[in-house]
């Protein structure tokens, strides 16, 4: 299987799938819908939509129903959106390009940017209730509730509050691995099993797409640590050097870049092995796994 022929298919269906049905810049509201759009539009790689539906994919043997699984994987690309806007606020991460253009707070301002979030992160949860996303309750239910979970105080949103804290500070291993999982492993992992969820997924299924989503998780970060250092502002489309400047603790600076690829690597090698329950409709799935460890950006 072409991986990149994979992603760059499912990148316009969910393109398209977005705007469809994010708000146009009319009316009262313009203004907010446009700061919203702006950073939902300007590029992305949609790594977690297209887990979402690479998860479902999986599960249901090849015939997934992509109308109920867009809204779901629209949904976490509005949540993964909205986390990058206010990470590069001047509060937080103080970045001034994102996805090779000038970050949301610089264009539209600080409040304009915050409320653009948070705009963004409300949609997602109107799309997850959406009729269409599962006509089962419970199942809706619990792919709302987990969303919910891996965004919120215990997952992204608690792992950013932990970058946040110890910036300037020694880490222990244990503390970045917690960082990272959470900052970034939960959104990618919640993508990857509710996808499955919606598809229909058993224990045995969720279970192991879980282990899949923790793994490619872990590494996703340890990459985007690593491309911060080794990478160019022009390739990456985020400046490059920011970590350091701002003293994050990051794989690279506790580990330096060849262990911290071995790291990358292992954790992909981990995510590969939960898969093993799953055939040859997997293969997405495998693919991305090695994509993240080999991606330029
Ligand atoms: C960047 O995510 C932020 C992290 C969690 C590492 P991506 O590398 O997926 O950014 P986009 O969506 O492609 O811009
Ligand atoms: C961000 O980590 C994780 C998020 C939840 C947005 P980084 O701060 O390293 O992400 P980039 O490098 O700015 O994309
Ligand atoms: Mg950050
Ligand atoms: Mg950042
Ligand atoms: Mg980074």
């Amino acid at each position: 299987m072409e991986i990149k022929a994979y992603l760059n298919k499912h990148r316009s269906v969910i393109e398209a799938y977005l705007e469809k049905v994010i708000a146009q810049p009319v009316g009262d509201f313009a203004p907010h819908i446009e700061a919203m759009r702006y950073s939902l539009f300007v590029g992305g790689k949609r790594v977690r939509p297209i887990l979402c539906i690479a998860g479902a994919e999986a599960v249901s043997g090849g015939k997934c129903n992509l109308e109920k699984i867009l809204p779901i994987a629209g949904a976490m690309e509005c949540i993964h959106t909205y986390s990058l806007i206010h990470d590069d606020l001047p509060a937080m991460d103080d970045d001034d390009l994102r996805r090779g253009k000038p970050t949301n707070h610089t264009i539209y301002g600080e409040a304009a940017a915050i409320l653009a979030g948070d705009g963004l992160l409300t949609n997602a949860f109107e799309l997850l209730s959406n009729e269409s996303s599962s006509p089962d309750p419970t199942v809706k239910l619990r792919v709302i509730q987990l969303i919910a979970q891996a965004a919120g105080s215990f997952g992204m949103v608690g792992g950013q509050s932990l970058d946040m804290i110890y910036e300037g500070k020694q880490v222990a291993y244990e503390t970045l691995k917690t960082i990272h999982k959470s900052k970034t492993g939960a959104l990618i992992t919640a993508s990857v099993v509710s996808g499955g969820l919606a598809a229909g997924a058993t224990n045995e299924q969720e279970q192991a797409l879980t282990n899949y989503g923790n793994n490619i998780g872990l590494a996703f970060q340890i990459i985007d640590d690593l491309l911060d250092v080794v990478s160019t502002t022009e390739e990456l489309g985020k400046p490059v050097g920011s970590d350091e400047e701002a003293d994050k603790v990051t794989y690279p600076s506790l580990f330096g870049i060849d262990q911290s690829k071995k790291m990358a690597k292992e954790a992909v090698d981990n995510a590969l092995d939960s898969l093993t329950i799953f055939d040859h409709h997997a293969e997405p799935l495998r693919g991305i796994a090695t994509y993240i460890i080999e991606r330029k950006y």
